[in-house]
């Protein structure tokens, strides 16, 4: 997999595939008119609105505005990245991939520690099959043979060296083992097992990967659960178990429940609740939710009923608000004394599970339920405390319409003259606002200009904002034409990249652009180019770009016709 793929034979590739064909391998395809129509694979919908132009080499659904092209629809489709999609083309049209050198290995120390971890993924599943004890471990907690295949689960034999030795003989080294967190090391530097006598849970990344894994102790001992450490794949104030299993149920998910460990998530999906996720030992974070609302734009939090859980569901709520807005939003259940979604729903069955979610607290009515709860608001002083709870959380919420909406609500309750503006609370507190209002153009070149300095950052984008790229392919959005030549090889200098730079008319620009300063520190630069270009890509499409974009596609095909 080494050596990029010339750009001439990718739209080569693109041009010679048939759309129809392609989907209509997959999904139940019907003419209709010029088109074909289908039921989406993208939503859940009962009246076909999923639309394939053979004419225009393009798909297009009316009910969830998916739309693409061939490749789109197989990476979105089958889960693959660009270059598999290309490669899966390719090998549909019987086509060899050519290869152009000079490309520098991509890590191939992680390309091994992915190996090793897949690797194990088998290992410990063989091992499940002849252990009893592990089997009917887990028969007593009520999952079924179908589910731990789902899941990926497996065991860890009770043994110091019996995966690190099976992995050596298969040729890794103890370095490659160390580095994925598979073995660890005593102070005489003798290695050992990581994992012992506990059914292990494959962690795997949103494209379905294992990064990690998590086990639990068979009986009773501690600590009950052990994670992975943190290594280079694996980092856990990131992760949530789930997501590639949720999202391969449903491309689309309406809405992700939060729970706290992964038997929650494994009962909900044995009663039929497929769009569990679960942090990893930890609290809820930012980063968690940046994550969650890349696949989904509302999150149900799940957390005890008792005062540990309200707490634990108002760090939460916190954390989540900058995301909020008027298409984002939170929701949190608060399950009976002792009980835990596993316990729940294996007691009361997924009718009940339902219930609660339907009738879930939305976040914002909690925010001021909590901050107001023991507050007496016909009270001066109490109305001023409460604006003073309320404001700085307020302030945490990046949506400007969402924020005008609670301001007024504060305003309702306290009095305060919510048109003066926020006053300045400790440093912590206040966000960098990130101010995306400027016109669309501007948006677009500021991204731009942090792609050329960072070629890296195009990786931190969802797969989503990629596909959506690749269907932008020929637009001529300085955006657009720098992500072309990143998404060919994302490990990138920014001097390479000025370099393959293809067109004469605007290399100034860039090169102006390379060399201006960057202000923001590293990872705030991060979350503005990811939120940004998500933004950015909704705007675009919002502002019926993508008529224009069909328009284009068409074009070019009567172009090459009329040659
Ligand atoms: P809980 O202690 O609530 O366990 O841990 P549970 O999910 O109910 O587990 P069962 O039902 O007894 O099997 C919730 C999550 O906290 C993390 C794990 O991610 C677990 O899924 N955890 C817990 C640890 O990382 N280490 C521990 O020792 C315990
Ligand atoms: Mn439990």
């Amino acid at each position: 997999m080494s050596g990029l793929i010339p750009q001439n034979f990718i739209n080569d590739l693109i041009e010679s595939a048939d759309i129809v064909e392609i989907i209509g391998s997959r999904l139940e395809l019907k003419k209709a008119g010029r088109n074909f129509q289908g039921l989406c694979p993208f939503h859940n919908e009962k009246t076909p609105s999923f639309s394939v132009s053979p004419e225009k080499q393009f798909f297009h659904c009316f009910g969830c505005k998916e739309s693409g092209t061939a490749l789109t629809f197989l990476m979105k489709y089958e889960n693959l990245d660009f270059v598999e999609a290309i490669e899966a083309l390719a090998k549909h049209l019987g086509r060899d991939l050519p290869r152009e050198r000079g490309r520098r290995e991509s890590a191939p120390e992680q390309t091994r520690e992915l190996l090793a971890l897949e690797a194990a993924v088998q290992i410990f599943k063989d091992n499940l099959r002849n252990s009893k004890d592990a089997i009917s471990y887990l028969k007593n907690r009520g999952i079924s043979g179908e589910i731990a295949r789902d899941f990926g689960l497996g065991y860890a034999l009770d043994e110091w060296q019996h995966l690190s030795s099976k992995l050596e003989k298969n040729g890794f080294s103890v370095q490659v083992l160390i580095n994925c967190g598979l073995i660890t090391t005593n102070d005489r530097g003798r290695h050992y097992d990581r994992f012992r006598g506990r059914v292990t849970f494959p962690i795997r990344n949103i494209r379905g990967k294992t990064i990690g894994f998590g086990g639990r102790i068979l009986r009773d001992g501690a600590p009950k659960y052990l994670n992975s450490p943190e290594t280079k794949l694996f980092s856990k104030s990131n992760e949530v178990y789930g997501l590639f299993e949720a999202r391969r149920g449903n491309q689309r998910l309406d809405r992700l429940i939060l729970v706290e460990g992964y038997m929650d998530v494994i009962a909900l999906a044995q009663h039929g609740i497929r769009n569990s996720v679960a942090t990893l030992g930890t609290a809820v974070g930012e980063d968690h939710f940046r994550r969650m609302y890349r696949y989904s734009n509302e999150i149900v939090c799940c957390f005890d009923g008792d005062a540990a859980g309200r707490s634990a569901a108002f760090r939460a709520l916190e954390a989540a608000l900058p995301f909020l807005d008027e298409k984002k939003r939170i929701h949190f259940i608060f399950l009976p004394d002792g009980e835990d979604p596993d316990s729940f729903v294996n007691s009361n069955g997924y009718d009940r599970f339902k219930e609660l979610v339907e009738s879930s607290t939305p976040g914002f009515e909690y925010l001021f339920s909590s901050l107001g709860a023991n507050l007496d608001l016909s009270l001066l002083d109490d109305k001023v405390a409460l604006a003073g709870l309320a404001r700085p959380l307020i302030d945490r919420v990046n949506s400007k319409l969402a924020r005008d909406v609670l301001l007024a609500r504060l305003g309702e309750l306290t009095g305060l003259d919510v048109t003066k503006p926020a006053p300045q609370v400790g440093p912590k507190q206040i966000q960098v606002k990130r101010d995306f209002s400027q016109p669309v153009q501007k948006l677009s070149e500021r991204l731009a200009g942090m792609l050329i300095r960072r070629p890296e950052l195009l990786k931190l984008l969802s797969i989503q904002d990629r596909e959506a790229f690749v269907a932008l392919r020929n637009e001529s959005d300085l955006l657009c034409k720098v992500e072309v030549i990143v998404s060919r090889d994302p490990d990138l200098l920014s001097e390479e990249l000025i370099s393959r730079w293809p067109d004469v008319g605007d290399l100034d620009k860039i090169v102006a652009m390379a060399n201006v300063d960057e202000l923001l520190d590293k990872e705030e630069q991060e979350v503005q180019f990811s939120e940004g270009v998500s933004r950015w890509l909704d705007l675009r499409i919002e502002n019926a770009e993508i008529e224009k974009l069909k328009q284009r596609i068409n074009d070019g095909t009567e172009e090459k016709n009329s040659k």
